[in-house]
């Protein structure tokens, strides 16, 4: 007789792939981060409690935030890190205010990109000044349900699986070569509010050893190829 048995996701441990081996991420120098963030900024503070545990050899050199009242700015005070509001209702076009997101990190001396929810499209003025240095991460398992209201796209797709990226930026919105993904089942009673919670945990544990991974990419020492 076959034995039907109702999973229960929550214990389960999700899909992360590639799998995150510590030792595999190690990094030789620190790389000086520049996160960019739109709202409550939970990722960005997941990497600088990474950061602080010694997982991920980095320093966030500057926050830049483009909402007066995102969360993020507090976090940022409260860990001590400096926060730049750049309101891109003061620039004329996307042009101008990647300029200036440009010349702030380069006054902070950041040379890595992390978009923590940064929720503009950026344009080739910041991408070509960090080229393959801007990371983005996002509440889908890209290519699907890029743009905004990601789990939403989910949910009303009706996929039984969803999850998060993190992956270099491009042109195109929420696009670009892929450095982590993890799986999140959609439960019967799941909201977007549900949901996007349960993507959350997945997005702070992988967005870290992701960003070591795209620097280990770089210097041509990614431990998976
Ligand atoms: C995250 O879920 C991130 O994936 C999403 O915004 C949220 C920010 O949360 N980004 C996008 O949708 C980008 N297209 P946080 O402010 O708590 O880190």
């Amino acid at each position: 007789m076959v034995e039907i048995t109702t999973p229960t996701f929550q214990n389960t441990s999700v899909l992360i792939s590639p799998p995150i081996i510590p030792e595999q991420f190690q990094l030789e120098e620190t790389l000086n981060l520049g996160v960019l963030a739109s709202g409550s900024g939970s990722n960005f503070e997941a990497i600088a409690q990474s950061i602080a545990a010694g997982k991920l050899n980095a320093r966030i050199q500057v926050i830049i935030y483009n909402k007066p009242k995102a969360k993020a700015a507090e976090r940022a005070k409260n860990l001590g890190i400096p926060a730049v509001l750049l309101d891109h209702r003061h620039y004329k076009s996307r042009e101008a205010l990647d300029f200036a997101i440009v010349k702030t990190l380069q006054e902070y001396q950041a040379d890595w990109v992390i978009m923590a929810g940064w929720m503009r499209i950026v344009t080739s003025t910041l991408l070509d000044a960090f080229r393959d240095r801007v990371i983005n991460i996002h509440p889908s398992l890209l290519p699907s349900f890029p743009g905004i209201k990601a789990v939403e796209q989910a949910l009303d797709a009706g996929v039984k699986v969803t999850g998060c990226t993190v992956h270099l930026a491009c042109l195109e919105v929420d696009s670009g070569p892929i450095l982590m993904q993890a799986v999140v089942p959609i439960l019967a009673d799941d909201t977007a509010e549900t949901l996007h919670s349960r993507i959350q945990i997945q997005e702070h544990h992988i967005f870290p050893p992701a960003i070591a991974l795209a620097a280990k990419r770089l210097q041509n020492t990614d431990p998976l190829v």
